[in-house]
């Protein structure tokens, strides 16, 4: 039997060795945990979009009782760009997060399945992979589009 190996290049450096777009879009994503609405994980969750427009797009998770009826920050930033700017690429998404005691997360914090999943979405549609900024308090990681993050994505049927 074949065996095939899959890999993910990621490369990790300190906020302030991004060039400035970049960390301009870290820091909105920092921001944006403040209008997170997590009442029951305390989990706060920002995030940061640039279109090929140069427009910026915020979003934050936002939760509810029913559990599965809340979104992901991500996903948040991603149908409010989609709403308001439906033919523009994404090209750049920075992430981060607080937790309980409102602290930034010293690990950058990483898009669940289901956001990956839309985001691989977002780069099919526009045809423009996006560069992804997880941000944590010892390092960025800086990945060069979701494939890296969700390799055999399911995409088309
Ligand atoms: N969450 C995000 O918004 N983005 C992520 O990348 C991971 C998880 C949210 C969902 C939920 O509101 C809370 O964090 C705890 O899972």
């Amino acid at each position: 039997m074949k065996e095939i190996t899959l890999e993910s290049k990621i490369r990790v450096c300190q906020k302030d060795e991004l060039p400035d777009d970049e960390r301009n879009l870290v820091e909105l994503a920092i921001e944006a945990t403040a209008n997170s609405y997590a009442p029951h994980s305390h989990f706060h969750v920002g995030a940061a979009l640039l279109l090929a427009n140069g427009k910026i797009v915020k979003g934050c998770n936002q939760e509810n009782a029913v559990l599965p009826a809340g979104v992901c920050a991500e996903r948040s930033a991603i149908f409010s760009a989609g709403a308001q700017y439906p033919d523009q690429a994404v090209t750049k998404l920075a992430i981060a997060a607080r937790a309980g005691d409102g602290k930034l997360t010293e690990l950058p914090v990483s898009p669940c399945g289901i956001c990956r999943q839309v985001m691989v979405e977002t780069e099919t549609r526009f045809q423009q992979p996006m560069r992804i900024l997880l941000y944590g308090e010892t390092g960025v990681y800086v990945i060069d589009g979701i494939k890296e993050l969700m390799p055999l994505a399911f995409t088309e049927f």
